[in-house]
């Protein structure tokens, strides 16, 4: 990490940062792969056209709202569309069983021992419904305050409510959090939860983010303080 990539950015808000909020795939563990081959495969047994490249308009979505977006306006019976989703959960479960400490991205074991030193509440808010299963699998479990995802709540992203839930479990509001995402979606609903957002990966889809970095690797929680709560 070079010292101009934190120096050269303008500070966003002065409120004390007390949590901090991950979105999951793309962010703790790159599940991103994983979820293009089991749609993929689904896809193809169903005749129906998909791509990698499709497939990363995807990230953060739910997985029905990802079905729905990979059908195109073809309408299917209820019962069809549930059988569609169970049968990707349950090649992605597969893939999932295979999960160990390995697959997390770098960078995220140094970070989350970061934020336990400085006292900073943690929590993962994620589209998955597989978020505890995955979580357990990275052997992380005990660094997260609070695991939740979309089913705990109304609405999924980009509405605000998975992020403000999770803030809401950790005890703390809004302006306490920071939320880190690799989706469009996700930077959407931390902006609308009007929590401070830093963008993880491709400007493309995280460019509405107070900060984009290119991810976890080598970032403290000082550099995080320094852009975000200059002074305190
Ligand atoms: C999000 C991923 O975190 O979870 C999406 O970015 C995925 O790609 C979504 O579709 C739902 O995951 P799951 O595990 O409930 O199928
Ligand atoms: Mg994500």
């Amino acid at each position: 990490m070079t010292r101009s990539r934190f120096d050269s950015l303008a500070p966003v808000d002065c409120h004390p940062l007390r949590g901090v909020i991950f979105d999951m795939d793309g962010v703790l563990t790159d599940t991103i792969e994983f979820h293009y081959q089991t749609w993929q495969r689904l896809a193809d047994e169903e005749g129906i056209p998909f791509s990698r490249q499709a497939n990363e308009a995807l990230r953060g979505l739910s997985r029905r709202d990802s079905l729905l977006r990979i059908l195109q306006g073809r309408v299917l019976p209820e019962a069809t569309i549930q059988e569609l989703l169970e049968r990707k959960n349950r090649y992605f479960r597969s893939f999932i069983e295979t999960m160990t400490a390995d697959y997390l991205l770098p960078g995220v074991q140094v970070f989350l021992k970061d934020l336990r030193e400085a006292g900073i509440k943690t929590a993962v808010a994620s589209a998955s419904q597989n978020v505890y299963i995955v979580i357990e699998k990275l052997g992380i479990a005990s660094d997260i305050d609070v695991i939740t995802n979309v089913y705990d709540v109304d609405r999924p992203k980009p509405a605000p409510d998975v992020f403000l839930y999770a803030a809401q479990q950790l005890g703390l509001g809004p302006e306490d959090c920071v939320v880190f995402e690799d989706a469009e979606s996700g930077v959407e609903a931390a902006r609308a939860a009007q929590m401070r957002v830093i963008g993880l990966g491709d400007a493309a889809q995280v460019g509405a983010a107070d900060w984009v970095l290119p991810g976890l690797e080598g970032v403290r929680w000082h550099h995080i303080q320094a852009k975000l709560n200059p002074g305190v």
